[in-house]
């Protein structure tokens, strides 16, 4: 039987070409054994008709706020309470920036806002619009609150263009409904990541550092902590909020990051080195300002101690994820680096490249392990994290000859 069977999903549509789909992840949601209500905004019913939803779903499809056939008992509260998830699929920009801004002006918006459940969004629109400032603030805004974001994925869009901004198809969503249901694949196991760049002195007002900003790392760490994981950041300087329920430690330098790592590794279940850690720093740092001399100068720099190779070095070594970032040859560079520090697993990314990588809010990852490769697809950082987490619980598992969680 499935974990969704006699569950409550309130399914919300709002307009978007992309509703055509959701008629689709009614019957999904249907055969797992869950029960669905939809409730469709003004826009939905543009793109999809009402009554092929109410036939689909076997309830009737609601969208007044102020429905005289319901409100003398509260409608829209007892509609709120029913429902042990509420998932907007598809949740146009429009749709997630009046939920960001909490605003209650429709039912499907009141009932965001009313319903204790938790509140998945299935974004869904043109790649310019997805990308654009206001909606990544709105984006960033709803998931510092809890809500979750699945997808958007890249591809060809409706609108001719392709980039990031097609909803996740019937079927993924389906399995992040499960997921959310079956327990966290983490439950009860200890994650410990690094996160960000490291900052390597010069002086006291200088440093040598990189473009790392934190969002793979932190999205991470987000999701390892929403898959049940208890999970401890170590990161170096970055300018995002810490993800919730997830213990921060901030360090500067790579040394710092190290004793950090290293006083928690033996008492983790799983590490994963995100961080971009600077290979070098200056052999010394001056303790005044560096001050104007010459046309030129020279700095020394030795090695910094690798930590990913020193986690899994250690007599008991948690399971051990590395990232990679290359320039090219992902998957060649990423094997070499594998097999040289002695890891479970390596998440390789390109850099420099148009898209993906440092600073980017997407990205695409190459997975490889033992005998074993898998291709991430460019989407989100946090869809990224997700399914990244997901292989990860399972490759755990497979290591530590048990189920996940368990
Ligand atoms: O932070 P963002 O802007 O979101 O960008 C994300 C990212 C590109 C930084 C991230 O996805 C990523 O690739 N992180 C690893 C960057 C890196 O330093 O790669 P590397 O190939 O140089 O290092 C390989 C691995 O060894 C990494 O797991 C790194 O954390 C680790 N390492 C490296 C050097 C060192 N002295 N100690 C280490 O532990």
């Amino acid at each position: 039987m499935s974990g969704l069977s006699g569950k409550r999903v309130l399914l919300g549509i709002t307009g978007g070409i992309a509703a055509y789909k959701s008629a689709q992840l009614v019957r999904l949601l249907r055969g797992e054994g869950a029960e669905v209500r939809v409730v469709m905004t003004s826009a939905a019913g543009r793109f999809i008709a009402p009554m092929t939803l109410q036939a689909l779903s076997g309830n009737p499809v609601r969208s007044e706020l102020f429905d005289p056939g319901h409100e003398q008992a509260m409608g829209h509260i007892e509609l709120a309470r029913w429902a042990d998830l509420v998932l907007v699929a598809p949740a146009s920009a429009d749709f997630m920036a009046r939920c960001a801004a909490g605003m209650a002006d429709d039912l499907l918006s009141t009932l965001c806002l009313a319903s204790e459940a938790p509140l998945a969004l299935a974004p869904a629109m043109n790649r310019a619009m997805w990308e654009h400032a206001a909606t990544r603030t709105n984006a960033a805004t709803l998931a510092a609150r809890g809500v979750s974001l699945w997808g958007p994925e890249a591809g060809d869009l409706a609108c001719g263009e392709s980039g990031a901004g097609r909803m996740l198809e019937p079927g993924q969503l389906l399995a992040r409904c499960r997921d959310r249901f079956s327990g966290g694949v983490l439950d009860g196991l200890r994650v410990l990541l690094t996160a960000g760049p490291t900052r390597e002195a010069l002086d006291p007002v200088r440093f040598i550092g990189n473009r790392s900003s934190g969002k793979m790392g932190f999205a991470l760490a987000g999701a390892c902590a929403g898959a049940g994981a208890r999970v401890v950041l170590v990161s170096g300087p970055v300018a995002l909020e810490t993800p919730a329920a997830v213990e921060r430690v901030g360090v500067e330098s790579a040394l710092e990051m190290q004793r950090e790592v290293l006083a928690r590794a033996g008492e983790c279940d799983i590490f994963i080195g995100c961080a971009a850690v600077a290979d070098y720093r200056p052999e010394e740092m001056a303790r005044e300002k560096i001050k104007k001399s010459g046309e030129r100068m020279r700095i020394s720099l030795i090695r910094n101690p690798d930590i990913l190779a020193g986690v899994a070095a250690l007599e008991h070594p948690p399971f051990t994820v590395g990232f990679a970032a290359e320039t090219r040859d992902p998957l060649g560079y990423a094997e070499a680096k594998r097999r040289d520090k002695g890891v479970d697993m390596v998440a390789a990314n390109l850099v420099g490249a148009d898209r993906g990588g440092f600073e980017r809010d997407e990205n695409a990852l190459t997975l490889v392990w033992e005998g074993g490769v898998r291709e991430l697809a460019m989407q989100d950082k946090r869809g990224l994290a997700a399914e990244l987490v997901m292989v990860i619980a399972q490759r755990y598992a497979l290591a530590r000859g048990g189920a996940p969680g368990g």
